[in-house]
């Protein structure tokens, strides 16, 4: 494996033409699969919130749930850049209360970088913040699962000229605030390539199509792990639900057919301290 990845190394990594491979990881044995794999970035993404604890949006999940989750990450991941997502309600409320969490992921949990959504005024002032502060920040424009209840629903975003305009002035604007890369969710292609080619820093697409400088995907999607749903930008890499499933019926086959554990899987107790404490026992007193 090469050096650790940084913000730096993103940035040249667009300006070589090289893809940038991101996904999600709550866990630490997953941050040491996808480190090992070569993930570029591993962002502990506040969809642990549906994906790993259950949630039907992601809006539940707390500054201490991601922090717990992130710290498992960043002992797990030795090369990838780790971003930790700022969940909802954690910076929202005013530049201090936005400062002190990110500020926690970094301190507390080893994040390299925290990621915020949306481009309001307010979130453009914390990206200034934190980037003066040397906390890098990447953006997340287009659909903002924060805001699902705002935007109606699950739905692509930027599909007039006009919301594609004001998508482009929203990534112009984290660009300048400081921010070293930008999710693009749920953006028709022809948006999201007109974006990547206008910014200097990073695109990372999602829903998004080929041409934004990097890719991220929910693993538990990639890996068909988490099913209640396939968004149709998903690709299936594995089918984990029916592999575990399969695997773990076998298991509960082999305990009730007394077959797991055999010998090898278990201890040896050596025959003369077998005898020995049977001798033992009956020479003790019933009961
Ligand atoms: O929370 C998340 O997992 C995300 C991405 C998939 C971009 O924000």
């Amino acid at each position: 494996m090469g050096k650790a990845v940084s913000t730096l190394t993103l940035r040249k990594y667009k300006e070589e033409g090289r893809k940038i491979v991101c996904l999600t990881a709550y866990d630490y044995s997953t941050a040491k699969i996808l480190d090992r794999a070569g993930v570029d970035v591993i962002l502990v993404g506040d969809s642990l919130a549906m994906v790993a604890l259950g949630h039907k949006t992601t809006h539940a999940v707390t500054v201490e749930e991601m922090l717990h989750h992130t710290k498992a990450v960043t002992r797990g991941a030795e090369f990838a850049l780790v971003v930790a997502d700022l969940p909802f309600m954690s910076y929202q409320v005013d530049v201090t209360q936005a400062i002190t969490n990110a500020g926690r992921f970094v301190k507390e949990a080893n994040a390299q970088a925290v990621k915020l959504e949306g481009a309001t005024e307010h979130n453009l002032m914390i990206v200034e913040r934190l980037v003066g502060m040397g906390i890098p920040v990447m953006g997340h424009l287009g659909f903002t699962p924060q805001s699902i209840h705002g935007l109606g629903g699950t739905r692509v975003q930027g599909r007039t000229a006009d919301e594609a305009l004001s998508l482009l002035a929203d990534a112009r604007a984290l660009e300048k605030a400081g921010a070293f890369s930008v999710v693009l969710e749920m953006v028709p292609s022809a948006v999201s390539r007109i974006i990547s080619k206008k910014l200097k820093i990073p695109t990372i697409g999602i829903g998004a199509g080929a041409e934004c400088d990097g890719q991220i995907l929910v693993t538990d999607d990639l890996l068909g792990k988490y099913v209640d749903f396939k968004p149709r930008f998903v690709r299936r890499y594995a089918n984990l639900d029916e592999v575990c499933t399969d695997a773990i019926r076998q298991y509960a086959h082999d305990v009730m057919n007394r077959d797991f554990p055999n010998d090898a899987e278990s201890f040896v107790f050596p025959e003369d301290e077998e005898q020995d404490l049977l001798r033992k026992l009956n020479a003790q007193p019933v009961g």
